[in-house]
């Protein structure tokens, strides 16, 4: 069959985080009834697909990437019903919907780790090896911290990459890859537009499990071709649907040219591209990131992706405004590092023009649009990510990017709290105000060029400038004095009150310009 309707090349596609998102019954949890009655506030937005992070059933272990039953929706978002009506909701508004999938682990509480727990004859769906002694099999360590295994009390280990409750699944066995499969057909039997893989590099384990000197970066994935089986197999079925249905895979790989290999044409559709999120505010290493992201598409023929926040990393606003480095880093989140707010807003609305002027799809995480910032000082008993506990709070976490959207103050409970500062910077706040962030995004998500062929233009060491189809140009000022614009026939777009002043761009700004006709 042959589908054509390319929509994910071009895609803006909007990250949804269900229990932070919007509550629509009051009890402090983001749910599904939030997100219905936020739709239209989507739709205005301009974006063409919702991501949403895991909303299966969970113990909420490790914030739903721990997954109970891969085929209903935990009870505090809602049900079944309610994720359809959802579905038809947002296709009627013209919105795809993408939602995770996390094949590489599940929850401890999942049916299968329940059973092989009881039966050690149930456990080659899982990693149970015996220890070396009193010592775990080998020395991998989890990337939450700590050993990467986890004893049971009959005396044998398992391995979880993750939180001790998200023991990996052993993707050398036929059931498990039955299983997702089937898993896929569920949602797009029920009209999902696609999958976001979780931990899509890190499926396939050398069944050695060699030591590696301690450091989880260096995990060995020996069976490569085991991984690109799973995803070929995949496709069909995607391909098996009468509309597109597409896979975007989760990969932090140093490697592009590895990195590609996921994209050829019969396997993802794309993949997140990290190097562009984890890059400072630095002209010559994002000129130098958005130039390997592209050459390394190019040969696959996928559509590069540009994201400049999710719900793991300190929200951008706060890396572009801290002293020193601006870049973002799982080692060491700079946490508590001065930050000059309004310094990281101007660079992270250059940065949102910057993005979206980059040929290929963009994801916009939640509260992105409303310029919300990290927030770094919850205060440690209200911390719910399990890095913080696992790393002995070395390591603050999450929560700080996941805290509830501020739709409209005085803000209720919830379970994160919303600082009191944020009454200023609701989307109500911001629909009344014309030179807001969320005006900014609406008006850059209507007039953004889509995937297709990007040149450079030189404008000197401290400017990224290129042009797009159609005279559509985008420079960026990265340098500290303002800078002369090429020749143009309009203004389309400017980052900010004050970015253009005739003739010139204000440091730390971006403007979209149409340049003159020849
Ligand atoms: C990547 C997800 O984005 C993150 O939130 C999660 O903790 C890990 N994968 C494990 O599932």
């Amino acid at each position: 069959m042959t589908v054509t309707d390319d929509w994910w090349r071009g895609a803006a596609i909007y990250q949804v985080y269900p229990r932070s998102f919007a509550d629509g019954n009051g009890d402090g949890i983001g749910d599904l009834a939030g997100v219905r009655a936020r739709l239209p506030y989507l739709a205005e937005l301009g974006i063409d697909a919702i991501w949403f992070s895991p909303w299966y059933p969970s113990p909420m272990a490790d914030g739903g990437y721990d997954v109970a039953d891969y085929r209903d929706i935990d009870p505090a978002f809602g049900t079944l019903a309610d994720a359809e009506a959802l579905i038809t909701e947002a296709h009627a508004l013209g919105i795809r919907i993408i939602i995770d999938i996390v094949p590489n682990h599940c929850s401890d509480q999942h049916p299968w780790f329940a059973e092989a727990l009881r039966s050690p004859s149930a456990r080659k769906r899982f990693w149970f090896r015996e220890g070396r002694g009193e010592l775990p099999p080998n020395d991998w360590q989890s990337r939450f911290g700590g050993p990467a295994w986890t004893r049971v009390p009959d005396g044998s280990w398992y391995l979880h990459l993750y939180a001790s409750e998200q023991p990996d699944l052993n993707w050398t066995e036929p059931e498990v890859h039955e299983e997702f499969e089937d898993v896929l057909r569920f949602w797009f039997d029920r009209g999902v537009d696609g999958f976001r893989i979780d931990v899509a590099d890190g499926l396939v384990k050398d069944p050695e499990l060699p030591d590696v000197g301690g450091a989880a970066e260096r995990l060995p994935y020996s069976d490569m071709d085991g991984v690109h089986e799973i995803y070929r197999a995949w496709r069909k079925i995607a391909d098996s649907y009468p509309d597109k249905r597409i896979f975007v895979g989760e990969m932090w790989l140093p490697d592009p040219e590895r990195f590609a290999l996921y994209l050829r044409s019969d396997e993802l559709h794309s993949g997140f591209n990290f190097d562009f999120l984890a890059c400072p505010w630095e002209p010559d290493r994002l000129r130098a990131v958005i130039q390997s992201t592209v050459d390394a598409h190019a040969p696959v023929g996928a559509p590069a992706t540009w994201v400049l926040s999710n719900h793991d990393v300190t929200r951008h606003v706060t890396r572009y405004g801290r002293s020193g480095d601006t870049g973002f880093d799982f080692a060491d989140r700079r946490h508590g590092t001065p930050v000059d707010r309004e310094l990281g807003t101007r660079r992270a609305r250059a940065a949102a023009l910057l993005t979206m002027a980059l040929p290929g799809g963009v994801y916009v995480y939640q509260g992105e649009e409303l310029g919300l910032w990290e927030i770094e000082d919850l205060p440690d008993e209200l911390r719910q990510d399990p890095v913080f506990a696992r790393t002995k709070g070395s390591d603050p976490g999450r929560d700080g990017c996941r805290i509830p959207i501020p739709w409209s103050a005085p803000f209720g409970e919830s379970w994160l709290p919303m600082p009191a500062e944020w009454a200023g910077y609701t989307a109500e706040v911001q629909e009344s105000r014309p030179d807001s962030m969320l005006h900014l995004y609406r008006k850059a998500l209507a007039l953004r060029p889509g995937d297709g062929a990007m040149e450079w233009i030189d404008l000197g060491p401290d400017v990224l400038a290129f042009r797009r189809e159609d005279g559509f140009c985008c420079v960026v000022n990265l340098g500290c004095t303002p800078i002369s614009l090429p020749e143009h026939e309009s203004v389309l777009l400017a980052s900010g009150p004050g970015a253009v002043e005739g003739e010139e761009l204000a440091p730390d700004a971006a403007v979209w310009l149409r340049e003159a006709s020849a």
